[in-house]
């Protein structure tokens, strides 16, 4: 099973919209994912599931739970403030550790509204994961400008388009 995370809980996100493109990306080839959106989290979530009340939140349980059956993760991170967005952080905090990421892989898509598509958010959370014992595999692709890039639903650059079909394969063998 995979896991693909739209990494924020901004309300009709393109992060949430990216994870969808790639949820069906891996669905074409008959791969058996779930979504984790962050803006599923329960609204009182930095209250109701973290430190002494680790376990007593129904709704975080149950997407523990898919984080437990998933052996594979796509994360779709969208450059806030330089980096990946706070809740991401809060989320991964509130996971069990170390059973929750140790040994297993993940693939990181960036996306932006300006340049960088995210690449030093990519390589803070690259960090983040290695110490907690995840694999990330090194093709990191970037969707920059993703309003004028990402349109209706479809990757208007080709280049990146192919980056993210060469993704999906090197994961699948990852
Ligand atoms: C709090 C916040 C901070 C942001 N910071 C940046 C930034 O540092 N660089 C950038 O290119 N875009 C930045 N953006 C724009 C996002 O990259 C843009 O909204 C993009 O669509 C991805 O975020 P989304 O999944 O929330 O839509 C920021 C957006 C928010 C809400």
């Amino acid at each position: 099973m995979i896991s693909v995370i739209a990494c924020t809980n901004r309300p009709n996100s393109n992060s949430l919209k990216v994870a969808q493109y790639y949820i069906n990306l891996l669905q074409e080839k008959g791969i058996a994912c779930t979504l984790i959106d962050l803006n599923a989290l329960p609204e009182a979530y930095l209250f109701s599931a973290l430190y002494h009340n680790q376990g007593k939140d129904l709704v975080f349980n149950s997407i523990k739970e898919k984080i437990a059956q998933s052996e594979k993760f796509v994360f779709v991170v969208p450059e806030y403030n330089g980096s990946f967005p706070g809740v991401l952080k809060a989320f991964i905090d509130g996971l069990d550790y170390p059973i929750s990421f140790k040994n297993k892989k993940c693939a990181l898509l960036g996306i932006s509204s300006g340049v960088m598509g995210g690449s030093l958010a990519l390589s803070h959370l690259t960090d983040i994961l290695n110490y907690l014992g995840m694999h990330v595999l090194a093709l990191k692709p970037r969707i920059t400008r993703i309003e004028k890039t990402f349109i209706n639903g479809e990757i208007t650059d080709t280049v990146v388009k192919d980056l993210i079909e060469i993704q999906v394969k090197d994961l699948l063998a990852f």
